[in-house]
């Protein structure tokens, strides 16, 4: 997937986007919903549209399509829009969260948590295939499963 973004910088909004996905339908359809809904955003507001919002826009999604969102939302661009926002000087346009080390074992931030969220993990044993989380001491394993409930419920809507 690749997307590129038009700024005005006067007004600070997204003016145009423009895209390429290469996947199923739902991908497709996905990208260029998004696409749509990022003009006439401005960088913050496109940073944090999350899969939730795209699928809702569309009008629903089957579960075992909407981790292809994980890929559909802009935030993986950070830091494309990041380079792109510092040679317009808006570098402060974007409200960025510092990454929290969860797991200390294995070096795992509560982003890497979130990111394996939007890409599928559903469960504590997938979250750990995908980062290696909690697979030493165990000591992270209670706070990654509320964050995983948290990401869940955010990006995805209720977990049951
Ligand atoms: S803190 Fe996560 S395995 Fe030890």
């Amino acid at each position: 997937m690749m997307v590129v973004i038009k700024v005005d910088k006067e007004k600070q909004i997204l003016t145009d986007c423009k895209w390429k996905t290469y996947g199923c339908a739902s991908a497709i359809a996905s990208t260029s919903v998004m696409s749509e809904m990022v003009k006439g955003m401005s960088i913050e507001q496109a940073y944090h549209l999350t899969p939730k919002d795209v699928a809702k826009e569309l009008g629903g999604l089957p579960e075992h399509k909407i981790h292809l969102l994980g890929s559909g939302r802009l935030k993986p661009c950070a830091p494309q829009s990041t380079i792109i926002t510092a040679k317009n000087g808006m570098e402060d346009k974007i409200t960025k969260e510092e990454a929290r080390i969860v797991c200390q074992c294995m070096n795992v931030t509560d982003h890497e948590i979130e990111e394996a969220v939007l890409e599928g993990a559903r469960s504590y044993l997938s979250l750990q295939e995908k980062t290696k989380i909690g697979t030493v001491c165990g000591q992270c394993k209670e706070e990654t499963l509320r964050l995983m409930d948290v990401y869940i419920g955010r990006h995805f809507g209720d977990r049951k």
